[in-house]
């Protein structure tokens, strides 16, 4: 199913309330949405997948090598959504895998796939902002397009310090910021700067999937992380494939547009408590 967006860009934040943000509720209902039209289905062939990939063009960990060792390693995923990457980190040799959700319907899935695979992955359903769970205990956070787009990094880069151990590691894949910048309000990403990186942090999406997701460009994206005591281990850039055709689904992207220029992004960063 082809997928298309609008945007209404908005440089500031939602205020810092105990109380849900109004944009977790929208993510939550397109969310569920998702999760009737194509993440149910498309979670069977995930978790059976035996090699770990990455983003859209499915290129192998084993050539790009960004993740630490997980072997014995207690790692929570922030926006796990159907859960198939913790799958991934479990079959690799994870001691501990923890699923962080918003979505009841999301995590309903990654339940009953984890019943059939009998990995024992434990979910939680949550904002990824505010988790609920105890500080410093895990030594590796996730996240493959969950808390890395759909949470507000002001929040969910706190909470991840929060929870990890000292030297503990956060790894997230994103939507690169050239992507956003060539990104129109309707359509597909082409071969011009159509939105302003200057104030580029929070954007709704208002179509027949409304959404609103976050991304500081690069430099925001850093001083965040680094104000939070992360120091920055890696960054890759990743490109299609040159075999690669259009995705199915997430068509904002043509595949010639990603053989030139990079459209997602892997950060790898490492806690010193202070
Ligand atoms: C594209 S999925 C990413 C997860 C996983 N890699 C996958 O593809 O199944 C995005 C997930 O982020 C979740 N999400 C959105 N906002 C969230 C929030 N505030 N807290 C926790 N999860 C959230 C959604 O419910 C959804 O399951």
């Amino acid at each position: 199913m082809a997928r298309t967006r609008r945007s209404r860009p908005s440089a500031s934040c939602s205020s810092g309330s105990v109380t849900e943000p109004d944009y977790v509720a929208v993510n939550r209902d397109s969310w569920t949405e998702a999760n009737a039209q194509y993440t149910d289905k498309q979670a069977q062939d995930a978790w059976a997948q035996e090699e770990i990939t990455w983003g859209k063009w499915s290129i192998p960990e084993r050539e790009l090598c960004v993740l630490p060792d997980v072997a014995g390693k207690e790692v929570v995923e922030l926006g796990c959504g159907t859960a198939y990457f913790g799958a991934w980190l479990k079959r690799a040799g994870a001691a501990r895998v923890v699923g962080v959700d918003v979505t009841p319907a999301q995590l309903e899935t990654a339940r009953r796939m984890n019943d059939q695979h009998g990995l024992a992955l434990e979910f939680v359903a949550a904002n990824a902002e505010e988790t609920g769970l105890p500080g410093e205990s895990f030594d590796l956070a996730f996240s493959e397009y969950g808390a890395s787009i759909w949470c507000d990094p002001a929040k969910w880069i706190p909470e991840a310090a929060r929870l990890l151990r000292d030297s503990g590691e956060l790894v997230f894949m994103r939507g690169s910021t050239l992507q956003m910048l060539c990104m129109p309000d309707e359509g597909q990403v082409g071969e011009r700067l159509v939105r302003s990186q200057k104030g580029l942090y929070k954007l709704e999406w208002y179509d027949d999937e409304p959404g609103v997701e976050f991304h500081p460009p690069t430099s925001g994206m850093l001083r965040i992380l680094l104000e939070n005591g992360f120091e920055l281990l890696d960054y890759r850039e990743l490109f299609a494939p040159e075999d690669a055709g259009d995705h199915e689904y997430y068509d904002t992207v043509p595949s010639e547009w990603a053989k030139r220029w990079p459209d997602e992004e892997i950060w790898r960063l490492r806690l010193h408590r202070r």
